[in-house]
């Protein structure tokens, strides 16, 4: 059966966790297929935000297999704590697995994030310090350890014995820092690996296996579109291929298995870390969203940028991700403004472009068509119909820039708190 795909089309932080708890209620399977535990994707349940920064949202309905797929980079230490974080709030989490050919982050890959940071001054990335990069700079460099070597630890010894040797080298000759002990990381690493080995499973078979039994499987993306390592605004990247691209390589299932490609925006735009941000608002609106956004990152706590939604580059996002559904997120935070801007077009040095540079630079002007502000509070409207007229009009001028009819809009944290827009379209995701 054709499954569902759920990727971010901006800088991350689009509210995916809201959207995959709210379709992976209908699903057998849902699957993480890239970037490790640098994402945070909250989910609002008992009246409480769970976040969830490696295990897939559908964790908390007893009857899915999460699995923590090919393509991911696994911190053990952190994805235990998650596990028990999320037990002692009476969730199973017997369902979870990993995949054998994902890789396992180490403590020097935490270290070497930071170090390498610090190194670069103000060239550096704004990382989340979690050794993302270096766990998936040494997977390229064919030195990485993976999951199936906690099944054999022989190998295991070998493989930390050489790296580590590597490690240190570059620790204490390049960053003048002390030697990481072999002895206390391959200790805890043992422990992290009795504990998970009933978990360790062949992901591949497992998902062709699913798709022959017609089940319903969900792929959840972390990061999004924009910090794509090919597609994004490099350098200011994450490692990983977030885009729907991506979705093939992680989890080792073929394009053709593939059906709906659903891509979550927000309605303004944020990113935490460095690089290029042309809606970036540079005066006090810019609190007012992150203050009644809660823009705050969710793996970090750093303070989000905050700025206007980007149509040039969400275009561009929905074009490389093939996006069949979209669906627009926190649009009540902007009830409050008087005046609301979105971004059409970029200048270059004076001259218009209408484009997604490769290259995009901090210098880079964006052009804006305003819109008046609708000065009401709308998370309890629950019919398209009931929203003010010049929400409609915001709404309608995305759509016609985009050619792409939005599915829902979320409009509150709250599970309950969406506008199912096209409810025929909506749906049918579950058929
Ligand atoms: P979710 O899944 C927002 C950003 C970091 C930094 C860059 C590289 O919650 O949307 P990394 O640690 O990945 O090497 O950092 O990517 N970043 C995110 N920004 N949401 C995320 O995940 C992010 N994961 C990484 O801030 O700029
Ligand atoms: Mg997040």
């Amino acid at each position: 059966m054709p499954s569902n795909v759920i990727v971010g089309l901006q800088w991350g932080d689009e509210g995916k966790g809201k959207i995959t708890d709210l379709l992976s209620k209908n699903s057998d399977y849902v699957i993480r297929y890239q970037g490790g535990n640098n994402s945070g994707h909250s989910i609002h349940i008992k009246k409480n935000y769970l976040i969830l920064h490696l295990i897939p949202s559908g964790v908390i309905y007893p009857h899915i297999k999460c699995i923590i797929g090919p393509g991911v980079v696994i911190d053990p230490k952190y994805l235990l704590q998650e596990i028990k974080e999320i037990e002692s709030i009476g969730i199973n989490t017997s369902k979870v697995f990993l995949a054998k050919r994902a890789h396992i982050t180490m403590p020097y890959h935490r270290l070497l994030d930071q170090y390498k940071e610090e190194a670069l001054g103000d060239r550096s990335i704004g990382t989340t310090h979690r050794g993302i990069g270096p766990t998936y700079e040494d997977k390229i460099a064919r030195m990485g350890i993976r999951v199936l070597d906690f099944l054999n630890l022989k190998t295991f010894y070998k493989k930390l014995k050489n790296n580590l040797e590597y490690k240190n080298q570059i620790i204490t000759k390049i960053y003048k820092r002390k030697p990481l002990s072999f002895e206390s990381i391959y200790e805890e690493y043992i422990e992290y690996s009795k504990t998970l080995l009933p978990r360790i499973i062949d992901a591949v078979y497992e998902l062709h296996d699913a798709f022959k039994k017609k089940k319903k499987i969900l792929f959840e993306g972390a990061q999004a579109m924009l910090l794509d390592i090919n597609y994004g605004t490099y350098p200011y990247v994450t490692p990983s291929s977030p885009s729907t691209g991506g979705v093939c390589i992680g989890s080792g299932v073929p394009p053709i298995f593939l059906k709906n490609f659903i891509g979550v925006a927000k309605a303004y735009c944020t990113r935490v870390g460095y690089g290029p941000f042309p809606t970036e608002i540079k005066n006090h609106i810019s609190e007012i969203i992150r203050q009644k956004g809660n823009e705050y990152g969710a793996t970090t706590k750093r303070p989000r940028r905050c700025g206007w939604l980007d149509l040039l580059s969400l275009k561009y996002s929905c074009m490389v991700n093939g996006i069949n559904h979209l669906m627009i997120t926190k649009l009540d935070v902007l009830s409050e403004l008087e005046l609301i801007k979105v971004c059409i077009g970029y200048k270059n040095n004076g001259k218009k472009i209408q484009y997604f540079p490769a290259n995009l630079k901090e210098n880079i002007e964006a052009i804006y068509v305003d819109f008046t502000g609708w000065k009401r509070n709308i998370s309890h409207i629950q019919e398209y119909d009931d929203l003010p007229i010049n929400c409609k009009k915001y709404i309608t001028f995305i759509e016609g820039y985009l050619d792409l009819e939005i599915l829902l809009i979320s409009i509150g944290s709250e599970r309950n708190q969406n506008i199912i827009k096209n409810k025929s379209s909506f749906f049918k995701l579950f058929s």
